[in-house]
């Protein structure tokens, strides 16, 4: 078995500090490390290790422990995402109504795997657990926007359509 913290420290992307900055000056000390976390996360789309490194100082903890509650959570990531995060349902109703033939699709379509970033850095897609409307399944966010009973067509055209939109 593989320690987490591994995959963690492989990312040698090192990104601005001053974002951070802003962030601790807006959290008191008593904000605790999983809201700063989910913070730093919604401002930098995810959790850079450079970053993380910079908490541990600035809070006066262990970097173990930074990196630990980071790798335990799964709202956390550690990679750069695409502009559209694509969450494909993979609880129980999609699972029956085919998300593993919509998972081909996103692979097929967006040719990367999960949790990669595609070439012109629009998309990354990830496996989810229910997203809570499951009579519509399979289903998949995009960002905020949910999308239900998907076919393969149905997945293309929506990637079609995001990628001529020119957003
Ligand atoms: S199982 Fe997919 S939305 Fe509930």
């Amino acid at each position: 078995m593989t320690c987490s913290c591994q995959n963690i420290r492989n990312n040698n992307t090192r990104e601005s500090l001053e974002i951070l900055e802003q962030i601790l000056l807006e959290c008191d000390e008593e904000t605790n490390l999983i809201t700063l976390l989910q913070k730093v996360q919604n401002s930098y789309g995810y959790l850079p290790e450079n970053v993380m490194k910079e908490i541990a100082i600035k809070r006066n903890i262990k970097e173990a422990k930074v990196y630990g509650v980071a790798s335990f959570y799964s709202q956390f990531r550690m990679k750069p995402i695409g502009k559209y995060l694509i969450m494909l349902c993979q609880g129980t109703a999609c699972h029956v109504n085919g998300s593993a033939a919509i998972e081909s699709a996103l692979k097929d379509i967006l040719d990367v795997s999960e949790g990669e970033i595609t070439p012109d850095g629009l998309f990354t897609y990830i496996n989810v657990a229910c997203l809570g409307c499951c009579s519509l399944a399979p289903v998949m966010m995009i960002n905020d926007q949910t999308y239900a009973k998907l076919t393969y067509d149905k997945v293309n055209s929506i990637i079609s359509e995001i990628r001529g939109s020119g957003k």
